[in-house]
């Protein structure tokens, strides 16, 4: 048997495979598949690449380098992904917060006068909870609500707030969108499914990541329109909708929601320059009942 590799020699080969299974960043997941092995930093990898690999840690390495040859996503193998630097736990039942998410928090504290404020929140769809947590994380008064059709997801959700210590500030239940929530929220904050079923995707999202989480129906918008009539009844006077749209989709997606008597009054692109999220307001006729949400809502 021969002996173990040192950890240059483990990137290399690990490098030279993922390439050869069309990995786009082959060399940088090598580096955080073996820094997840190793319990170390990338410095260490670079530091001191002929330190040699324990029979165990090699074997270890070469699982998770075959997974993420069959195209598995990194995050989903090492557990985590960063979001607006925080650490999300995640699993096969949860989308991988995307960079571009962050425009929506971004957009959504955009719209906040007062950051101590004690506003609340509603996030529609949370999966692994990336968007009201973080917005928890960065507006010290607010309390807020997670809401997702999946309880797998709402687990994972629920789990992202105790790590962040955030749960005293937040509930999940499982719903079909805003459907079995009352009241009003300051701030309401979306990024429902919006991939068209013929879109083509990579293996790492058409072949791991939920459908649920991808594809809101035959129709990209279906979500939107799933969830239109809830924003207009859950919003609150003078508060502010932020949400994550597709690429190519914000005329169709404000035209639906003016529909339904919610204006938009701002649009952001993400760093790439894709126009990612629409801010949206009721348009001024208010009607229906103002008092803010109860926070009755049932755990799930
Ligand atoms: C695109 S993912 C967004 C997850 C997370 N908010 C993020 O930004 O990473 C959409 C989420 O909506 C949830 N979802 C799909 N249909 C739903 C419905 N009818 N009601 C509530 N949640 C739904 C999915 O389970 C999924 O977690």
């Amino acid at each position: 048997m021969s002996a173990p590799p040192t950890i240059g020699a483990a990137l290399g080969a690990a490098t030279t495979r993922l390439e050869a299974a069309g990995v786009d960043e082959a060399r940088r997941d090598a580096q955080v598949l073996l820094g997840h092995v190793l319990d170390a930093g990338r410095e260490i990898l670079i530091g001191y690449p002929e330190r040699p690999l324990t029979t165990d840690q090699a074997t270890a390495f070469d699982d998770l380098v075959a997974r993420r040859a069959r195209r598995e996503p990194v995050a989903y193998i090492v557990g985590e992904r960063e979001f607006w630097s925080l650490a999300f736990r995640v699993t096969a039942d949860t989308l991988v917060p995307r960079p571009a998410s962050a425009t929506v928090v971004a957009a959504a504290l955009d719209t906040v006068a007062d950051r101590s404020a004690p506003l609340t929140l509603l996030d529609l769809g949370t999966g692994s909870g990336c968007l009201l947590l973080t917005l928890l994380s960065e507006l010290a008064g607010a309390r807020g609500v997670g809401v997702d059709i999946s309880p797998a997801a709402l687990a994972v959700a629920c789990a992202n707030a105790d790590r962040l210590a955030l749960s005293h500030r937040a509930r999940f239940l499982c719903a079909d969108w805003g459907g079995a929530l009352t009241g009003r929220f300051d701030l309401i904050v979306a990024n429902p499914p919006y991939v068209a079923l013929d879109e083509a995707l990579a293996p790492e999202i058409v072949d791991y990541e939920p459908g649920i989480a991808l594809y809101g129906g035959a129709d990209p918008l279906d979500a939107y329109r799933a969830l239109a009539g809830d924003l207009r009844r859950l919003l609150a006077p003078g508060g502010s909708a932020a949400l994550e749209i597709g690429q190519g989709q914000a005329a169709s997606v404000t035209a639906l929601m003016a529909r339904e008597g919610l204006v938009e009054t701002a649009r952001h692109a993400d760093l790439a320059g894709i126009e990612r999220c629409l801010v949206l307001r009721h348009d001024g006729a208010f009607s229906g009942p103002r008092e803010k949400t109860s926070w009755n809502v049932t755990a799930s």
